[in-house]
């Protein structure tokens, strides 16, 4: 046995892996279900590092020095399922097995659950970065046992991206807690796109101008506080041609957005959690709402023209509005994200620490940010913040964007140009910080309609009014 580690599924983003693997000194042994994928590499990559090709699982399992780690990247469900299965008569106790596809963090803890009953490790962990990611440093986020991070966490730590000096590569916690935090960053990644997206047609309609134009303008956001991976790659997008006709390419691409279901899974856990993730949870629905061409042209013939004509008087300001708002949001997108994972952390007993993930997010996936030093600082400093809204970096950017955060959803709203996520964000915002919220009404009408009780703002204990009887209190 000399392969240090295996990768077993030799995809796209399994070949970038084990690439990146031999290419970092770790002799990699790889397998592939059907073998020309595994000759194929070894042929056009082998000298890349040290590769052990085997054509057989079992050969391949016996080619791994032990306590072996056996990377599966195949498709997420079933065919994960199947690999373990064929993968567990071949493994001995303490080795260690890793799911580095996007799996639910459900089933990353019911197989973490079976394999521990057969004394092996099972590691469901987190990869962002795409294609490119996973050969040149992706973010990387291992759950399982801090028994089988040991033997992963220098070699995961090494191939990952690095940001002044620190690996984006951490252990997040045990079991699901690594797949959990990929969905909360998916989650994340479906808001910034969302909110991009809308600044996007914002700028378009107030500006009438051109997907060119706008390129140049995201191309000026990303040298400041806005700079991300996700806005640098919107300028390169925007300012794209479209060979064939040469139209801009934006408006030869078909308006409905796909899903794989990471966004969906997000937001179905924050319900269960009962966290308020609004920015996510519209992003999603955004793309739902894309998708139903019939609905979409049904609405177009009955109500067409239904905003007032768009009259932007001073371009500067109303750029620089539409970044304060763009900006105010997706600190709203990333204080929700960080919010859910403290809650699935405490449901689950993970005991994730919210700056070491901003740590992990920082280079490598596809929510890399510059700002996200500054969620890491404030995690860091008090990891009990209640709200990243408040921390002071947060609460400036958001206090001062929050005039022209008004103004972009006010115009917006009378152009009847759709902006959910923004309008979401600002309506969040606006709840959390009011004096009093209309939840009080809510509960009247639960106690009226179902005697289902409610709380005083100036006694202990809960409380019954008799409706249809003589409208005194009782206690509940
Ligand atoms: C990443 C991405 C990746 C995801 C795609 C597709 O972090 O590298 O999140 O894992 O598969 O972005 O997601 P959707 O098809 O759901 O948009």
């Amino acid at each position: 046995a000399t392969a240090q580690i295996g990768v077993t599924g030799l995809a796209v983003m399994g070949r970038n892996l084990a690439r990146n693997l031999a290419r970092n000194g770790f002799s990699v042994a790889v397998h592939n279900r059907s073998p020309e994928r595994t000759r194929t590499l070894v042929a056009e990559h082998g000298d890349e590092g040290t590769f052990v090709p085997s054509e057989s699982l079992a050969d391949f399992v016996g080619s791994l020095e032990r306590p072996r780690a056996v990377i599966v990247m195949v498709k997420a469900g079933a065919p994960t399922d199947a690999v373990i299965d064929e993968l567990i008569p071949l493994l001995e106790e303490g080795d260690i097995v890793v799911d580095c596809g996007n799996a639910h963090f459900a089933d990353t803890r019911r197989r973490e659950e079976a394999l521990r009953a057969q004394g092996l490790h099972f590691v469901g962990t987190g990869v962002s970065g795409g294609e490119e990611g996973a050969l040149r440093g992706p973010s990387i986020m291992p759950g399982g046992s801090a028994e089988s991070y040991q033997k992963l966490g220098p070699i995961f730590e090494k191939i990952a991206a690095q940001v002044e000096g620190e690996s984006c590569c951490r252990h997040v916690g045990p079991d699901g807690a690594g797949h959990f935090v990929k969905m909360v960053h998916n989650g994340i990644e479906y808001a910034d796109m969302q909110l991009i997206a809308e600044a996007y047609d914002l700028l378009r309609a107030g500006l009438s101008a051109s997907p060119a134009e706008i390129a140049e303008i995201f191309r000026e956001w990303n040298g400041g506080e806005l700079e991300s991976f996700l806005i640098e790659i919107t300028a390169e997008v925007l300012g794209h041609t479209d060979a064939a006709t040469g139209r801009a390419f934006v408006d030869v691409v078909l308006d409905q957005a796909e899903q794989k279901g990471t966004g969906r899974w997000t937001v179905q856990s924050a319900l269960d959690l009962g966290i308020p993730i609004t920015g996510i949870a519209e992003a999603t629905f955004a793309r739902s709402l894309s998708g139903h061409a019939d609905q979409r042209e049904a609405a177009r013939r009955v109500f067409a023209d239904a905003g007032e004509k768009w009259q932007v008087d001073d371009r500067d300001t109303f750029v620089e509005d539409v970044r304060r708002a763009l900006l105010a949001s997706k600190i709203v997108a990333y204080a929700q994200g960080f919010d859910h994972i403290r809650a699935g952390s405490r449901e689950y007993d993970w005991n994730i620490d919210l700056g070491g993930t901003a740590t992990i997010w920082r280079g490598g996936c596809i929510i890399r940010a510059r700002f996200l030093d500054r969620i890491k600082e404030a995690y860091d400093g008090e990891p009990d913040l209640s709200t990243l809204l408040v921390a002071p970096w947060f609460a400036e950017r958001v206090s001062a964007g929050v005039p022209a955060w008004r103004r972009v959803v006010a115009d917006a709203a009378r152009a009847g140009v759709p902006t959910p996520a923004f309008a979401s964000s600002l309506a969040y915002f606006d709840a959390l910080r009011a004096e009093r919220l209309p939840a009080a009404l809510i509960q009247g009408l639960r106690d009226n309609f179902g005697a289902h009780t409610y709380h005083r703002v100036d006694r202990d204990g809960s409380f019954h009014t008799l409706w249809a009887g003589d409208r005194s209190e009782v206690e509940g």
